[in-house]
C-alpha cells in the first residue's frame, strides 16, 4: 500500500524546555504522528499534525478493556551534528509481536520506520544536546471502537509522540536500590509479560508504590508460579555478575525481550566475556553474595540505559552490591553502548540508523 504522510505544521510552536532539567517524559514536542485503522480498509490516513489532545467517545474500548501497546526508543544528537536512532527495527519488530498478542493488526515495519524518521526530522530542534539527554520516541496503538462488548476492536489509532528526556531515574548512572517483590507478580507464562502491553505497567504500580514508600527505586519481580526465579526489574531487564560470569534470566515467555538487553548480550560476547541466559533464583544471588562472589548487578532498558543496582532487599534482608558503587562492567557497557548511540564510538554492530 503506497502511503503518503500528510504534514500539517503547527502555527504556534511551543517554548523548548531547559535541557538541564528535562527529567523523563514531562515535555512533548510540537507534532505527533497519527494513523487510523478500520477493518476492511486497513491502516490509512497517515498524518503528522500539531501535538494535541485526542477526542474519544467515553465508550472507546481502550478505556474499558485496555487493548493498548507501546514502544520506547530514542533519537540521539551526535557531537558532529548527526541524528541517530538505535536499532529502531528491533522496536518495530517487537511492536508487531505486541500487536499480535493483543489482537491488534500488524503495521508495515518499513512504513513505521519512515513515520518515526519523518516525525523526528520535523521536530529535530527538540533533540537536546547535553550529555545524557535524548529524544524519547513513544509509538503506541489503542483500540478505538465505541463499544462495550468484549472482543478485539475493529478500529485503532497508531500514534507517535516525542519527548526530550534526561535520565529516567533521578540517580542517573548512580546505583539504584531495588526491592525484591514477594507478594505481587508481574506476569506468568502465557500472559502478557513478553510484550509491551500497557496493562503490564498498570499491574506493576501497586508493588512499585509500596517499594517507593520503603525508599526503594524499583521492584525486582520473581516468577509468578514459585516466586523464586528472577524475572526483571520494573522498567529494565536485569544482569548479575557472579564469579566473572554474567547471567541474565532467559526469555521464557514472561519477560520483556529488551533491545538494550539484547545489545548487552552481543557486546559481552564480542568482548569474550562469558554471558549466560538461564533461569536464576533469588536464592542463588543472595548465596553468591554471601560467598563474596556477586561482583555486580545492573539493569538495562531504553529509558534506563545501563543502571547499576547498588542494593537488593529480599525478605527483610538487604545486600549491598559493588559497595553500592557503579561496577566496572556496568560502567564499561554504559560507555560503549551510549558511545554507539551518540556516534562517539565506531558502530561495529551496524546498530544506528541515521535520520539526518
Ligand atoms: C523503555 O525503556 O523504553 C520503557 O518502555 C520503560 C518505560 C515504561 C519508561
Amino acid at each position: 500500500m503506497p502511503y503518503q504522510i500528510k504534514i500539517e505544521k503547527t502555527k504556534t510552536p511551543k517554548e523548548k524546555p531547559d535541557q538541564h532539567n528535562l527529567g523523563f517524559g514531562r515535555f512533548f514536542t510540537d507534532h505527533m504522528f497519527v494513523m487510523d485503522y478500520a477493518a476492511g480498509k486497513g491502516w490509512h490516513d497517515p498524518r503528522i499534525i500539531p501535538y494535541s489532545p485526542l477526542s474519544l467517545d467515553p465508550s472507546t474500548m481502550v478505556f474499558h478493556y485496555g487493548q493498548a501497546i507501546f514502544e520506547g526508543l530514542k533519537a540521539y544528537r551526535s557531537k558532529d551534528g548527526r541524528i541517530l536512532l538505535f536499532r529502531p527495527t528491533k522496536n518495530i519488530e517487537r511492536l508487531n509481536i505486541s500487536n499480535d498478542r493483543l489482537c491488534i493488526p500488524q503495521v508495515d515495519p518499513g512504513f513505521a520506520l519512515e513515520a518515526i524518521k519523518t516525525l523526528v526530522k520535523l521536530d529535530e530542534d527538540w533533540i537536546p544536546s547535553l550529555e545524557g539527554t535524548s529524544l524519547y520516541i513513544r509509538p503506541f496503538i489503542i483500540s478505538t471502537d465505541p463499544y462495550l462488548g468484549v472482543r478485539p476492536s475493529h478500529t485503532y489509532k497508531f500514534i507517535i509522540i516525542l519527548s526530550p528526556v534526561g535520565a529516567y531515574y533521578p540517580e542517573g548512572i548512580n546505583p539504584v536500590k531495588i526491592y525484591v517483590e514477594e507478594n505481587y507478580v508481574r506476569s506468568v507464562k502465557g500472559g502478557l509479560g513478553y510484550v509491551k502491553a500497557a496493562g503490564n505497567y498498570a499491574a506493576s504500580l501497586k508493588a512499585q508504590e509500596e517499594a517507593n514508600k520503603k525508599n526503594y527505586t524499583q521492584v525486582l519481580w520473581l516468577d509468578g508460579v514459585e516466586k523464586k526465579y528472577i524475572e526483571e526489574v520494573g522498567t529494565m531487564n536485569v544482569f548479575f555478575v557472579i564469579n566473572s560470569e554474567v547471567i541474565t534470566p532467559s526469555l521464557e515467555g514472561s519477560i520483556l525481550p529488551g533491545v538494550t538487553r539484547d545489545s548487552v548480550i552481543h557486546v559481552l560476547k564480542s568482548w569474550n566475556i562469558k554471558i549466560t541466559e538461564r533461569r536464576i533464583t533469588i536464592d542463588e544471588v543472595f548465596d553468591a553474595h554471601a560467598k563474596g562472589m556477586l561482583d555486580e548487578s545492573f539493569g538495562t532498558g531504553t529509558a534506563a540505559v545501563i543502571s547499576p543496582i547498588g542494593s537488593l532487599n529480599w525478605k527483610g534482608k538487604t545486600i549491598a552490591i559493588s559497595n553500592e558503587k557503579t561496577g566496572e562492567l556496568a560502567q564499561k557497557l554504559y560507555d560503549f553502548i551510549t558511545g554507539i548511540q551518540y556516534g562517539k564510538v565506531e558502530d561495529t554492530f551496524n546498530w544506528t540508523v541515521q535520520v539526518l
